[in-house]
């Protein structure tokens, strides 16, 4: 199938950018759900230090609650950070937490990550925490920096967010489908990669090293202010770039070759970082911290298929008609 449309008309183009500027302002969460995060975080560190005085524990958020890309249903990421051995054992965590009024709780000790799911009936939130795996706290603020330097990542990632959510695309761990996480990746490596670029790389620019975190290299450039501005020789508008986007994953990207790569701001071949033969190797996002780690390989090759036919559909609608709701509407099994 060949695009439909190089480019949008500037009539669609105008509307369109006009449609995303008023979703964006929906999908913004409130004062409100901000401060009954804030409130929730401060409650939960209070409750873990009362439970177990003495050892300074620290409640730190991640993921989208410092990040700039919440939505109104997202979760809290916590990162428990104690020099206390006590809390190693996320289920003794859960039955402790379970006493303490909150629900749905649940422990998870055997995954990559052993977290504790939680849902606070007084403060209305879920919130799935580990105990000392800071590295997303790194990553976190990458992705931070990253939405901070040009005015138009946060509207446009929060759209494309939000359009993973409704077409059922957003679901690693039960779906085979992506997490909010390689989204990100995907989206900041697209914009990584326009002519002008409208993001640096920041693993690749002059920096200050930090000592590596359990063999993790978790520097980068996070000066905010010499970086605020790189992209403005772009003069591309959201409209254009939600389009772009669509047809670069649906139409442009070799899936069979390339490596997505948020590290060095562009594309790597499979062959040099010899992925040829991983499993689940369809598509390819390399993690920005842990290179060697494929973001992608929660999707097999049925639902990368999947993804790529959902990628058409958006830029096939765009270009008939630039009807944002159409391309955002709920996704209905059959
Ligand atoms: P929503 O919860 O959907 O709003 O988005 P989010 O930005 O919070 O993303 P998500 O809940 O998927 O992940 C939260 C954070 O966990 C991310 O910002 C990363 O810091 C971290 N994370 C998630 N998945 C991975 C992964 O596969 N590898 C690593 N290293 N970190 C991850
Ligand atoms: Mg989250």
């Amino acid at each position: 199938e060949k695009p439909k449309a190089e480019r949008l008309s500037v009539e669609q183009e105008g509307k369109f950018t006009e449609d995303m500027k008023s979703l964006f302002e929906k999908l913004k969460p409130s004062e409100a759900s901000g401060d009954r995060r804030r409130r929730f975080l401060e409650k939960l560190e209070r409750l873990l230090n009362r439970e177990w005085p003495g050892h300074d524990i620290q409640v730190h958020a991640f993921g989208s609650t410092e990040n700039h890309l919440c939505m109104i249903d997202s979760d809290i990421d916590v990162c428990i950070k104690t020099s206390w051995d006590g809390l190693k054992s996320t289920c003794y965590l859960a039955a402790r937490l379970a006493k303490c009024g909150m629900e749905r709780v649940v422990c998870v000790p055997g995954a990559k990550v052993p977290i504790v799911k939680i849902w606070d009936p007084e403060y209305q939130v879920a919130c799935d925490m580990n105990v000392n795996s800071t590295l997303a706290l790194d990553n976190t603020k990458m992705i931070k920096t990253y939405v901070e330097i040009d005015e138009r990542v946060r509207p446009l990632a929060m759209i494309i967010k939000h359009w993973t959510k409704r077409r059922v695309l957003n679901d690693a761990a039960g779906g085979g489908t992506l997490s909010s996480y390689t989204w990100i990746c995907m989206i900041l490596n697209f914009l990584q990669t326009r002519d002008p670029p409208i993001l640096p790389a920041l693993h690749q620019r002059p920096h200050k090293k930090r000592p590596p975190i359990n063999g993790v290299d978790v520097s980068f450039d996070d000066d905010i202010e010499t970086l605020k501005g790189f992209g403005h020789n772009n003069k591309e508008t959201l409209g254009e770039l939600l389009f772009a986007f669509f047809k670069k994953y649906g139409h442009e990207l070799d899936y069979e070759k390339k490596v997505i790569s948020v590290r060095h701001g562009k594309l790597l071949s499979k062959e040099e970082k010899n992925w040829q033969y991983l499993q689940n190797n369809r598509l390819c996002v390399e993690e920005p911290f842990n290179f060697t780690r494929n973001l992608g390989n929660t999707a097999d090759d049925s639902s990368v298929r999947g993804l790529h036919l959902e990628f058409r559909r958006a830029h096939r609608i765009l270009s008939e008609d630039a009807d944002l709701a159409t391309v955002c509407e709920q996704y209905e099994f059959p």
